[in-house]
């Protein structure tokens, strides 16, 4: 942490990408500071996009912030299945009903989902709008609202469509967790784990120490985490927008964790749990090709299991299934798998060296068997 200043209530920190630099603002009851949302919004048209559980809950807060502004809302169904093209063009008729310009601005209010989608149609839209990004789950907070990813899926495959588009901010409250469901809470402290693992084995230790705080929800303590997250995310942002380089480390347990969401089928698995179970397959492997230990291994499992995350790769699917699946994945280049794997506890690498039968091997060791 290096950059740590207040804005009212919240905590605030810069993701520095040049003039299109934009802050995160991370606090408790951020929804009501309704001058955070409207100081992004210099003209007179808003477009929030949101989905149906998030908006029953809090939509309202964010209407009453923009009265006197031409504030429009899509509704959208919730779900992972819903990421995809078709739900995409609902945003679009929207916009072209209700007549925005240029100079509108599309709100993302909900989580990764929303985030992406919201995003990327403000990437196409008229050759593309600003927008905002007001993430309201934990895997949005920590990871999916910062640094301009924005995605649909395909059937062929996840994010496969998308750009790169950054929000003009990020406005974080972190008492809409209060809402979110166990099960999707704890799919967010997957990526929260995966940013120890890569970058920093400080944060990986505190969250050890600090774990049993997180899960309760104490305020300062997921203030904190959040803060340190968004942080992280900044830095690496900022070195490598377009992840030419240090912004795979991110991915750490995505290739594997794409498979498993797609192979077993969208919104079968969070996310997030699927990341855990890939992180288990990265650290299986950095373990089996020498780079960290039998005990770092348990490390890394003990903390997932505590978040009540997954620990295996799921059993439904096939080693060949999943070999598949991770051959179209966005970091094959030249036909050859880029994995992101431990150098050290708190160091993340990237290598496209590893040959196939360590991987299958890391693959068996967390759960998965070949085809009869
Ligand atoms: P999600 O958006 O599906 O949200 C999870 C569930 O929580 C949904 O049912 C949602 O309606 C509900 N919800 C949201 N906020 C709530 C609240 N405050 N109270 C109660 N319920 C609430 O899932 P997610 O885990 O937030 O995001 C996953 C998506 O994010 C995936 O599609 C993934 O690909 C994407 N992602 C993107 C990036 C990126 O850099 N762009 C990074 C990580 C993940
Ligand atoms: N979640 C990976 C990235 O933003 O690069």
């Amino acid at each position: 942490m290096n950059q740590q200043d207040t804005d009212r209530a919240a905590t605030l920190c810069w993701v520095e990408i040049g003039p299109r630099r934009y802050p995160i603002y991370i606090g408790s009851g951020l929804l009501s500071e309704t001058d955070l949302l409207r100081r992004h919004i210099p003209k007179q048209q808003a477009m929030i996009v949101s989905n149906t559980t998030v908006a029953d809950l809090y939509v309202d807060k964010l209407t009453e912030a923009l009265t006197d502004k031409q504030c429009d809302t899509v509704i959208l169904p919730d779900g992972e299945q819903f990421k995809n093209l078709d739900t995409l063009n609902q945003i679009f008729d929207q916009l072209l009903k209700q007549k925005h310009h240029r100079g509108t601005v599309i709100i993302a209010f909900g989580g990764g989902v929303i985030g992406d989608m919201a995003g990327f149609a403000a990437s196409c839209y008229q050759r593309g709008v600003p927008f905002i990004q007001v993430p309201t789950t934990l895997l949005a907070q920590v990871d999916a609202s910062v640094g301009g990813k924005t995605a649909v899926n395909h059937a062929l495959g996840k994010n496969m469509i998308g750009a790169f588009h950054q929000p003009l901010a990020v406005i974080i409250d972190t008492d809409t967790l209060n809402t979110l469901a166990t099960r999707e809470f704890n799919a967010g402290l997957a990526e929260v784990i995966k940013y120890g693992l890569i970058h920093d084995m400080d944060f990986f230790a505190w969250l050890e120490g600090n774990i049993n705080k997180i899960i309760a929800k104490e305020a300062q303590a997921l203030q904190t985490m959040i803060y340190h997250c968004c942080q992280i995310k900044a830095d690496i942002v900022a070195a490598d927008e377009t992840e030419q380089g240090i912004r795979a480390l991110l991915n750490l347990g995505h290739t594997f964790g794409h498979a498993f969401e797609n192979g077993l089928g969208y919104g079968q698995w969070l996310h997030g749990e699927a990341v855990a179970a890939g992180m288990v397959v990265a650290a299986e492997l950095s373990q089996d090709l020498g780079y960290i230990q039998a005990e770092d291994v348990a490390r890394v499992k003990q903390l997932l299991q505590q978040c009540q995350l997954p620990i295996a790769a799921p059993a439904a699917l096939s080693i060949e299934t999943c070999m598949d699946l991770m051959s179209v994945d966005k970091k094959v280049m030249d036909h050859r798998l880029r994995l992101v794997l431990l150098k050290s506890m708190g160091q993340g690498f990237v290598t496209d060296t590893v040959d196939t039968t360590a991987v299958i091997k890391a693959l068996q060791t967390c759960g998965l068997d070949k085809e009869e």
